[in-house]
């Protein structure tokens, strides 16, 4: 038996519903694969704010940073639009993030090979994608001081934010990168606008500097602009793009729909390694999708994915991981689709149907093995 603790956030919007069906997955493999899984679930987000009158409260963070990992839905909705700052339901997120430090956060965007019609781009310019976006999580624009809306003496008001890195940040994130690089196709595309940015320099001096440490790996440096145009042009030309984390959270974006669908992709959110350890939370790339909530439309493949994901990085477990993604595969196979991946003239299943064929679906493996 593995032991393991889990904190579930389901949040706002489709999060529930599609936590719901994760926790079908989570308990086959309780069940069928040799895990002890001690599981808490609580409110992040609006969620949390309704219940604890804060997005994240502090008995959910002191929780969060005692587990082995956090998977979470979606945080967000129009109905808390004119929360003050602080207490809105991203603010919830972005405190998670800053105060467990999960400063690599990992998002693939691998076209599924049943889905590559469904990418807004040809068919060959996607099918067979496998790139990876590292994006800085816990600096930058995100974080940066000052910042504010204010209004000046002559009576003119103004808002401002600071993109702000240090050293050691960008260090520790190309580092990241490098080292999954050299597991994955060797090559690091640097991103950032040097060309405008005083922090832009200082990130291409820096990734510089780093890249010279991995001799195997090609770096590329690229503006930000241009990268964003090279992910629709010709995306099969990437491996691993780092950048800072406002860059990361457009042309992660972009990237996503490469593959067909936002609801497909999953992604990983690291700190470093203490003892052994890291702190690590695992979510959909999608957001809350709140025109959709509660109406069993969702698709809950991107959170089952990240809890692959959870499998490969928190539990060291490829054997695991693998068998789940291959459970997704031959779901897609099988064109059993929800609404926003169902190809032409097929009907679309509801979000509960698609958690219950996944489970069927590692059934059938576990029996074939
Ligand atoms: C993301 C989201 C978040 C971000 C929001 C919900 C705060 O867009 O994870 O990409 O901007 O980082
Ligand atoms: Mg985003």
């Amino acid at each position: 038996m593995k032991d393991a603790s889990l904190l579930l956030l389901p949040g706002d919007g489709i999060g529930p519903e599609v936590v719901v069906e994760l926790r079908k997955v989570i308990d086959w493999f309780g069940n069928n694969r040799g895990y002890n899984f001690n599981i808490t679930e609580d409110d992040l987000g609006g969620a949390a704010y309704e219940r604890y009158g804060k997005p994240l409260a502090d008995e959910t963070l002191t929780t969060a940073k005692s587990v082995d990992a956090i998977v979470m839905g979606s945080v967000g909705g129009p109905q808390w639009d004119n929360v003050e700052r602080h207490l809105r339901p991203e603010a919830g997120l972005l405190t998670l993030r800053k105060e467990l430090d999960l400063f690599a956060n990992l998002r693939p965007a691998t076209c599924r090979p049943a889905l590559a019609s469904a990418s807004s781009l040809h068919e060959d310019l996607v099918s067979g994608l496998d790139i990876l976006i590292l994006r800085e999580l816990t600096a930058g624009v995100y974080f940066g001081e000052p910042r504010g809306i204010e209004t000046l003496p002559d009576g003119r008001r103004r808002g401002f934010d600071t993109q702000v890195y240090f050293e050691s940040e960008i260090e520790r994130l190309l580092h990241a990168g490098f080292e999954l690089a050299a597991k994955r196709n060797g090559k690091v595309h640097s991103v950032e606008k040097a060309n405008v940015m005083e922090s832009g320099v200082f990130w291409r001096e820096i990734a510089t500097r780093v890249g010279k440490e991995y001799p195997d790996i090609t770096l590329e440096h690229m503006y930000a602009d241009n990268c964003a145009m090279q992910l629709v042009r010709q995306p099969k030309q990437f491996d691993v793009i780092a950048t800072d984390n406002l860059f990361g959270d457009i042309l992660s974006d972009c990237a996503a729909m490469l593959t067909g669908s936002l609801g497909m992709l999953p992604s990983a959110s690291l700190g470093a390694a203490i003892n052994g350890k890291r702190a690590a939370l695992y979510e959909p790339v999608h957001g809350s999708a709140p025109d959709i909530a509660g109406q069993g439309k969702a698709n809950p493949l991107a959170t089952v994915l990240s809890f692959a994901m959870c499998l490969r990085y928190s539990f060291d477990d490829n054997e695991n991981a693998d068998l789940l993604e291959q459970a997704v595969d031959n779901v897609l196979d099988q064109n059993i689709r929800t609404v926003d991946i169902a190809a032409k003239g097929v009907n679309p299943v509801s979000t509960s149907d698609m958690g219950d064929a996944i489970v069927t679906a590692l059934g059938n493996l576990q029996t074939a093995a």
